[in-house]
């Protein structure tokens, strides 16, 4: 054996067979691809003329993050980069997901790059390329300059034009070879998590401020889809990753089915409308007018946000029951006891996802799709490791295969899905969760910064190279 991971229960049995590496329905031509984000990987938080971003001062907060972990080193990409695209080159994929560190780029959110930030993208494209490995840039998952959080962050329109300038100063660097960009990951998370829920940075309670931050994300994101192209030469790919809930009503009566309308308006329509269609849903904006919340829409701002795209990213990892709660208005999730649970506690239901992907299609303007994050932490720890170190993640790797099967069934149905990235290349900082949710296809081992693939890793290599094939 040649990893140290503790084995909490050696006796217990792997709970699948791996997957059949065939996956029904996907095109020879299809993305196969793994993703990562800046923060979550990359360490060296203050080297090179970085500055603090929103995550570095909430991971600080004492009692924020799960055993008061923080990013500080995290899988200490920022210096091993070179063998980590060795390592995606490795396992044969066509494309890798990562994301920019706004204040690493241009420390403080504005006022001219810093070339020692860029020039480390630029060693990661450069490396991508030779090695034919397609990047993906995304350039905001959530890493906010902490300077720019001080004067108000995304609840102040301000933020949207800061992060404009940004994704200029970016994509004229990097866009004589990157061609696949993302503006936002997840604005969802950024808002209602950043500002309303507060268990991501910075950490704020304001529902207000939360709803504010939604309108000056989807700006922000039109803006810098009119920057891209402005300094992009064609063909630019340019598109934006939301994670839209997947919402069922409990039961057909007729306050469970407004729960799911009021669900899935505030979990979906309310971000990809205005982008998709350049406008608020009425209901959703009436929803929160009750509440004492406004949408801060400004004239012209809704052609800004409904800029044309080239393809849609969704990230996909469980969907939701929901039913009426006690008080007028309130929305509850109702767990599924019979649905097996990931390591977050998320239900696994693969099935969501074909029904997300094919009510996207039906409902909106025809756009290609790319699953930009699928996957799943499990307890590594108890798995067995076999006698040449393979870690054996049967479930994650069954857990993927099933929402590639998923996604097979809704291009069957009609969604133009096209892609695929693996949430995540590597175990990493996993936010509030800190190091102790692993969802990486390859292992780290935080003391010596060891990597191993895990036996999805292998799989995915294999499922890849099996449609390629067809
Ligand atoms: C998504 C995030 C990603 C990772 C996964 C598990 O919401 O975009 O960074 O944390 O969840």
């Amino acid at each position: 054996m040649t990893l140290d991971l503790r084995s909490a229960d050696p006796g217990r049995p792997l709970p699948h067979a791996l997957p059949d590496p065939e996956i029904h329905g996907l095109p020879r031509d299809f993305v196969w691809g793994a993703a990562t984000s800046a923060y979550q990987i990359e360490g060296a938080v203050d080297i090179d003329g970085r500055t603090p971003s929103i995550w570095d001062t909430f991971s600080h907060t004492p009692g924020a993050v799960e055993n008061d972990d923080h990013g500080d080193v995290a899988c200490d990409h920022y210096h091993r980069m070179p063998d980590d695209v060795r390592l995606l080159a490795g396992l044969g994929l066509d494309a890798y997901r990562f994301s920019l560190s706004w204040p690493r780029v241009q420390p403080g959110g504005r006022g001219p790059a810093n070339a020692k930030g860029l020039d480390f993208y630029d060693r990661l494209v450069d490396e991508l390329l030779a090695k034919d490995i397609t990047p993906w840039a995304t350039l905001y998952h959530w890493d906010l300059p902490q300077e720019l959080e001080d004067v108000g962050g995304w609840p102040e329109r301000d933020t949207a034009y800061r992060f404009a300038d940004y994704a200029e100063l970016v994509a004229g660097r990097l866009g004589d070879r990157v061609r696949h960009w993302i503006t936002l990951n997840e604005p969802f998370c950024s808002a209602i998590l950043g500002y309303q829920i507060g268990c991501h940075a910075p950490g704020r309670k304001d529902f207000g401020a939360a709803v504010r931050a939604v309108h000056h994300l989807h700006l922000g994101h039109g803006l810098a889809v009119q920057r891209i192209r402005s300094v992009v030469p064609a063909p630019v790919q340019a598109g934006i990753t939301f994670n839209p809930s997947q919402v069922y009503a409990a039961s057909d009566a007729p306050e469970n089915i407004d729960a799911a309308r009021r669900a899935d308006g505030m979990g979906l329509r309310l971000y990809l409308d205005p982008v998709l269609r350049g406008q608020y849903p009425q209901d959703v904006l009436a929803d929160l007018a009750q509440l004492g919340v406004d949408v801060p829409v400004e004239a012209g701002d809704l052609d800004v946000i409904a800029q044309p795209l080239d393809f849609l990213g969704i990230n996909y990892y469980l969907s939701d029951v929901v039913a009426a709660g006690d008080e007028p208005g309130r929305t509850v999730r109702i767990p599924q006891p019979d649905r097996p649970v990931t390591a977050m506690g998320w239900e696994i239901h693969p099935q969501g996802l074909t029904d997300l992907l094919t009510r996207i299609s039906r409902d909106y303007p025809a756009l290609p799709i790319y699953l930009t994050e699928n996957g799943a932490a499990f307890d590594d720890s108890a798995y067995d490791v076999s006698a040449e170190g393979r870690i054996e993640d049967v479930d994650r790797t069954a857990y993927l295969a099933d929402h590639l099967a998923a996604a097979g069934r809704a291009r069957e149905a009609g969604a133009d899905v096209r892609g695929f990235f693996a949430w995540s290349l590597m175990d990493n900082f996993e936010w509030a969760y800190g190091y102790a949710k692993r969802f990486g296809i390859v292992h780290v081992d935080y003391a010596t910064q060891r990597r191993t693939p895990k036996q999805s890793a292998l799989w995915l290599r294999d499922a890849a190279q099996a449609t390629r094939k067809r």
